[in-house]
């Protein structure tokens, strides 16, 4: 029989990072001719993730600008997808989460009608522009897709509410995969000024701040509450924040927080970086999805800087809580972790809703079990 051609595709960081251990998975695997196509929606931030992970796309669409437009970005991916599925033409493309080019991605492959799979499917904010554009994509991305991979039932749940039933399997998140790969008691950093720090003696609290819907007055508020934080609790605590490449991050964050003893504004690190930063860390304070679902699983609690958020289940289990986006909320609820060991120890407990570290494992046996490949379903992801 011949091997299923599946083609993995994505460029951005979150979604090379939560699709390398998947790449592996099917190279691994003899029944599967796999390949990768990158769009490079991010440059630096994607090859970084290339790099630790060892993965060498087969194309490579290097379609990033300097602050690029949603529409520059989607009809960027349509166009080199167009041709890449016309040479490939693959059995499968596999796209991830929610990014402008796993939108592009999904519908690429539905001009060829090539079929579709959805990593991360099922979730859901229910507000159209928050986040923006991600809701809508992931949206569309649901009603182009054959097979949809949810990490968790109430993944799976929100897509049954759209009437979404068919091709959809309960996997776990590939993060989670991914983080047991990097996280090590004897890492060192590459970035010298993180191993310096005094993780024991000091409260640790690891920054990243990048959403579309922040941009402007939300992130401004965001800004002056980590201000306040770093002045008022200036001989307790560090604030490492690395900066998302973006322009108007960059201008946000450092217009602000440039020049703080105890504020460390570090480029984006590579991705065992983080990992191993958040591990050693007290504290997270995010607008990031990725971070939400890493933090819980090495036990620190998350504030998140965002009104609301598609992943309740670290809510539900007490480690993660909507912090939101005004500076008085912010500085009250992380003030509150600083000075109140009660509270800190009411969040600070390791729990993992998100996967138990063999989704890819489930996504490729499902996939096998769709094309009739074999005859047994994956067990349905459980989480604890
Ligand atoms: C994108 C995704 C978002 C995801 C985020 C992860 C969309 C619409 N947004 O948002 O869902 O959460 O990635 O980080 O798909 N830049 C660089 N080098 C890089 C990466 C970015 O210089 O390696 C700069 C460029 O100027 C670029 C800008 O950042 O134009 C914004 O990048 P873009 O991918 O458009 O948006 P993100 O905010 O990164
Ligand atoms: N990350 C990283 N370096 C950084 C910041 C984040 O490797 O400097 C990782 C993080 O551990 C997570 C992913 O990037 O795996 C999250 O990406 P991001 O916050 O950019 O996007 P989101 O998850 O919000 O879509």
């Amino acid at each position: 029989m011949d091997k299923l051609k599946v083609m993995t595709i994505f460029g951005t960081r979150p979604e090379a990072i939560k699709m390398a251990p998947l790449v592996k998975e099917l190279e691994r695997r003899p029944e599967f001719e796999s390949s990768c196509c990158v769009t490079a929606q991010h440059r630096q931030m994607l090859d970084t993730v290339l790099d630790i992970f060892r993965i060498k796309p087969e194309f490579d669409l290097d379609i990033m600008e300097a602050k690029q437009s949603l529409s520059t970005i989607t009809s960027k991916c349509l166009l080199g997808l167009e041709t890449v599925f016309q040479q490939v033409r693959p059995d499968l493309v596999l796209v991830h989460g929610d990014t402008s080019t796993t939108f592009a991605g999904a519908l690429a492959a539905f001009y060829q009608q090539i079929s579709i799979g959805h990593v991360e499917a099922g979730l859901r904010t229910g507000d159209k522009y928050s986040p923006f554009p991600e809701e809508m994509n992931r949206c569309m991305v649901s009603r182009l897709a054959d097979l949809h991979f949810c990490p968790t039932e109430s993944n799976r749940r929100n897509l049954a509410a759209e009437g979404v039933a068919k091709g959809v399997f309960v996997t776990g998140n590939t993060v989670i995969d991914a983080l047991g790969t990097t996280v090590r008691d004897d890492f060192r950093f590459t970035t010298e000024e993180l191993n310096r720090l005094d993780y024991q003696g000091k409260k640790v609290i690891v920054v990243t701040c990048h959403r579309r819907e922040n941009y402007g007055e939300p992130m401004a508020q965001i800004m002056k509450a980590l201000r306040r934080l770093a002045l008022t609790y200036a001989d307790q605590v560090e604030l490492v924040y690395p900066v998302h490449l973006s322009p108007v991050v960059q201008k946000a964050a450092r217009s602000r927080l440039e020049g703080l003893d105890n504020v460390h504004l570090v480029d984006p690190l590579t991705a065992d970086e983080m990992h191993n930063l958040m591990a050693r860390s007290y504290l997270v304070l995010t607008d990031s999805g990725g971070l939400q679902e890493e933090a819980p699983a090495l036990g620190k609690p998350v504030l998140v800087l965002r009104r609301e958020t598609e992943r309740p289940e670290a809510v539900a289990a007490g480690t993660v809580r909507i912090a939101g986006t005004h500076e008085t909320d912010i500085f009250n609820l992380a003030s509150e972790l600083i000075e109140s060991p009660a509270a800190y120890a009411g969040m600070a407990h390791a729990v993992n809703p998100y996967g138990d570290g063999t989704a890819c494992r489930r996504i490729a046996d499902a996939i096998l079990y769709y094309f009739g490949r074999s005859s047994r379903p994956p067990e349905t992801f459980q989480s604890r």
